[in-house]
Order: C-alpha cells, then sequence, then structure tokens
C-alpha cells in the first residue's frame, strides 16, 4: 500500500472539506428551504454566481433550484472546487456547473453578469468585504439579487450537562472560538445589511433561520459534531482548562463511549441569517 504523507495544510484542508460536505448533508433542509425563500424573491434566473464556494453546498442546492440555470462557483480552494465538480458528476449536474479558482483578495475573476449570487459564510473571510461587495453589484444585471448568508454563531450540540467532565463545557469552548475568530476574522458579526447599502444594494429582506434538529438524528449530525469540535479543539490550547480539554478529547474520540458519535442526546442548533439585496 502506497503511504502517503500529508502537510499540516493538506490535512486541515481534508478536515475543512469534510466539515462543509457534513453542513451541506445536515443542513438540507435549511438549504431547500432557503433556496426557496430566494427563488420566490428572485428574478428569473439563467446565471448563478457562488461566491467563496466552498465544496458547493449552495451552488448544488441552487442548481436543483433552478433547474434551467448554471451555476459558476469561485473559491481560492482548487482542493475544494475538485470536491465540487466530483458531487456534481455524481449528481449528473456537472454539465451546469462550471468552477473558477480565485483569489478574490487579489482580482475579481472575468465573469459574465449574473441573475443571482449566492455568498455563504464567505464575506467574513475576506481582506476586504466592502469591495468584495462592489464587484458582486456590478457582476449582477440591474434586477439581480444578492442572498448574503452569515452564520449568527458557531452551532451548538451538546446539553449542558454531559455527564463527564463540569457543566458548560461548549458554552466556555464557543466563547474561546469567538475571540479567537474575532481576532482572526475581524469582519465576523459585520453590519451587513449597511455594508450592503454601502455598496449600492437595496436590501430587501433579512430572515433569520432558526436549525434546531433533535434526536434522533442520522449518523451524519453525529460526524458533524465530530468534525465541527474537532475544528474547536484545534484552536482550545491554552483558551480552556486541561479538565475541559480532556473532556473535549474525550467526546471527538472515534471509539471512547463518550463519543459525540454515539451519544443520544446530540441536537444541532444554530442561527443563520439570510439577506436579500437587490440591484434595482
Ligand atoms: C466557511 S467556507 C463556506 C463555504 C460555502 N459557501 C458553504 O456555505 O458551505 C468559506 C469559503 O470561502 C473561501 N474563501 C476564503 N477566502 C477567500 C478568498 N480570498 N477568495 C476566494 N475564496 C475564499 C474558502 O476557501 C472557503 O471555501
Amino acid at each position: 500500500m502506497e503511504h502517503h504523507h500529508h502537510s499540516p495544510a493538506e490535512t486541515d484542508s481534508a478536515a475543512m472539506a469534510e466539515l462543509l460536505d457534513l453542513d451541506a448533508e445536515v443542513m438540507h433542509s435549511y438549504l431547500s428551504e432557503v433556496t426557496a425563500w430566494v427563488e420566490a424573491l428572485g428574478p428569473p434566473c439563467r446565471r448563478i454566481l457562488d461566491v467563496g464556494s466552498g465544496t458547493g453546498a449552495g451552488t448544488l442546492a441552487l442548481a436543483q433550484r433552478f433547474t434551467g440555470a448554471e451555476v459558476i462557483a469561485v473559491d481560492l480552494s482548487e482542493n475544494l472546487l475538485g470536491r465540487l465538480r466530483d458531487k456534481a458528476r455524481d449528481r449528473g449536474v456537472a454539465d451546469r456547473i462550471r468552477t473558477v479558482q480565485a483569489n478574490l483578495d487579489a482580482a475579481w475573476p472575468a465573469v459574465d453578469t449574473v441573475d443571482l449570487v449566492w455568498a455563504s459564510n464567505s464575506l467574513h473571510h475576506m481582506a476586504d468585504p466592502g469591495r468584495v461587495l462592489s464587484e458582486v453589484f456590478a457582476t449582477l444585471r440591474p434586477g439581480g439579487l444578492l442572498a448574503l448568508a452569515e452564520m449568527d454563531s458557531f452551532p451548538r450540540f451538546l446539553p449542558d450537562d454531559l455527564g463527564i467532565g463540569r457543566p458548560g463545557l461548549e458554552a466556555r469552548c464557543n466563547a474561546a472560538v469567538a475571540g479567537a475568530r474575532a481576532e482572526a476574522l475581524p469582519h465576523i458579526g459585520s453590519d451587513w445589511a449597511s455594508r450592503l447599502r454601502q455598496a449600492g444594494f437595496t436590501v430587501e429582506a433579512e430572515r433569520t433561520f432558526a436549525i434546531d434538529l433533535t434526536p434522533p438524528l442520522p449518523p451524519s449530525a453525529g460526524r458533524y459534531a465530530q468534525a465541527s469540535l474537532r475544528r474547536v479543539r484545534s484552536r482550545m490550547d491554552g483558551r480552556i482548562d486541561v479538565g475541559d480539554l480532556a473532556t473535549l478529547d474525550a467526546l471527538i474520540d472515534d471509539d471512547g463511549p463518550d463519543s459525540v458519535l454515539r451519544r443520544e442526546d446530540l441536537t444541532v442548533r444554530d442561527t443563520r441569517t439570510v439577506w436579500a439585496a437587490r440591484r434595482r
């Protein structure tokens, strides 16, 4: 058997790809609800752009909703785009999906005018989201719509009392994650409505989607919780105490009795806000 050596960056990218895929799977009904909402607000759609598509949660949901449309997925990561193309092929929609590798902090790629732009949890990663919003505005045809989705907080999976460790672990972790994210991603939690207006958009609607999945959950929810909490764990050294770290390690373990893959009290709770902004 061939032996592969993975650099930390590759391992991180593979973990990110898996997390995004699981997110799409677990959030399936949210994606279906939000694309239906966009369709109801929306203009006729022949060309759609997904900004910071990742592995294509939005791209594929939009291709399924707008069966006459071509979807262009733009992302920094060729690895994530490759995974998106594989999924598009599996679902028989590859002929309507195009991927474009681009660093949107550096330059806006050459894309034709589009009817709809989707940007989900991607703008807060950009160095200058205002500039990217202006590019989005210029790429939309007059009357076209931007749907901007941002996660309000990190998803919650666990009850306060886990039966192991000190109660309140997840709340402490999430507070620490929020601190780490605020340092790394200064645009998180921006006033997106006013940024949209500054870029020339008319904000037509703002809607919060509450995700609240309760047991019995499919196995993918356990894997999603594990992938999310592993990402949390990678940032927790020095931010939570050693007792909490040990509890977290037991939760993200594949095999242990306390693994999230096995817990029957797992939930998935999250809210995502979506702004519908029109280029008049
Ligand atoms: C949290 S993921 C969201 C992915 C996808 N929109 C979704 O909802 O599942 C953020 C994505 O933004 C991409 N991204 C971050 N900075 C970028 C940049 N400067 N240019 C292009 N894409 C970028 C990342 O590669 C990643 O795929």
